[in-house]
């Protein structure tokens, strides 16, 4: 089985091969961060022009890397959803015409299930059943992961996704575009301390909520500027107090997830995951507490073709068949998606 995932829910242009036994052959993927930086976030508009732009230079490159012919792929999978219609659009196209013209099936991968089951794509790759904290510019979930398909979702955010929040409160810092690694770097020169922040629901529950730590941030800012003390220091420390708020945040939500479903094992995917401070803090809980903790490299964090590849093999190994029809799925819950018959 030799597997051509294909990821444009988003601002990233993802393509890989993957063979069953082999592992990953080949993989590319280019950012938009160049088109986009202008105005400050995604242009819907201007991510499927570059989607069609990038797309088949980059099928017919991640094909001659993985000294792959056309003709050997058993299947060709892409992100049906969540995502942005006319970027979904361009790779359910490209990867349904594709299909239909090597006769392959052809596979609708959801965009979180293949950030869900990233992780597996690294060794040790981590066994049924686990907790996932997935965490991305669009979603923040805490699912019970029992198998391939059967997910439930224990805990989700109220309003804002961390990603997001970590992106909105950049832009208050007046970082550019995208704003959540550049937080997250400039986080790392400051002083976590100087700004008490909440924790929002600490003391309850599964659920997750950003926008009044987001708020807390503003008034913050507000503050510093109106005083005249807005300096690199402060910008700095504000970034770092955020990030331990947030991070804190996640890391208590994990714990309570773990003992409430007694499971003993937290896989940690999205592009958030990517940050360095929640896989220190993680890292070292799961080393005092010893449950396993699986965290994918950051390239298998954010956006790839990669987990698009890996869904989709572990789909077709499952017995799922194409559906011969273009699938666009702007909006999808992962609680939606049914284990293979
Ligand atoms: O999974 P992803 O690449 O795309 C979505 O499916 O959303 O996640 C992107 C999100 C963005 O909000 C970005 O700011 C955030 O992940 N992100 C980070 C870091 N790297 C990416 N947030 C915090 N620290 C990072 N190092
Ligand atoms: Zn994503």
């Amino acid at each position: 089985m030799i597997v051509l995932g294909i990821e444009t829910s988003c601002d990233e242009t993802g393509a890989a091969v993957y063979a069953a036994g082999r592992g990953l052959l080949a993989e590319a993927v280019a950012s938009q961060t160049a088109v986009h930086a202008p105005f400050g976030g995604i242009v819907p508009e201007l991510a499927s022009r570059d989607h069609i732009a990038k797309l088949a230079p980059m099928l017919g490159h991640v094909l001659r890397e993985a000294g792959t012919d056309v003709g050997e792929l058993s299947h060709v999978a892409y992100t049906a959803g969540p995502g942005l219609v006319g970027a979904l659009m361009v790779g359910a196209s490209m990867a349904e015409s594709l299909a239909l013209a090597l006769d392959v099936p052809a596979i609708g991968v959801h965009h979180m299930e293949g950030h869900l089951l990233a992780p597996m794509l690294e060794t040790p790759a981590p066994g049924f059943p686990f907790l996932a904290l997935l965490v991305s510019g669009g979603h923040s979930l805490l699912v019970h992961v029992e198998g391939l398909g059967r997910y439930s979702i224990v805990g989700r955010t109220l309003d804002d996704a961390v990603g997001e929040a970590f992106d909105k409160v950049a832009r208050l810092l007046e970082l550019a575009y995208p704003g959540g690694p550049a937080l997250a770097a400039l986080a790392e020169h400051g002083s976590a301390e100087r700004f008490a922040l909440p924790r929002p629901l600490a003391d309850r529950g599964l659920n997750l909520s950003f926008s009044g730590l987001k708020t807390a941030v503003r008034l913050v800012v507000e503050a510093e500027r109106a005083s005249g003390r807005l300096d690199e220091r402060t910008r700095a420390d504000i970034a770092a107090s955020f990030e331990a708020a947030a991070v804190d945040t996640l890391v208590i939500k994990c714990v309570r997830a773990l003992a409430e479903t007694g499971l003993d094992r937290l896989v940690v995917a999205g592009g958030v995951g990517a940050n360095r401070r929640l896989r220190e803090r993680l890292g070292a809980l799961a080393h005092e507490r010893g449950f396993a903790l699986h965290f994918p490299r950051p390239a298998l964090c954010t956006d790839n073709g990669a987990m698009i590849a890996y869904a989709g093999a572990c789909r077709a190994r499952a017995g799922r068949a194409g559906d011969a029809r273009i699938l666009a799925r702007p909006r999808w819950s992962l609680e939606e998606l049914e284990p293979p018959r």
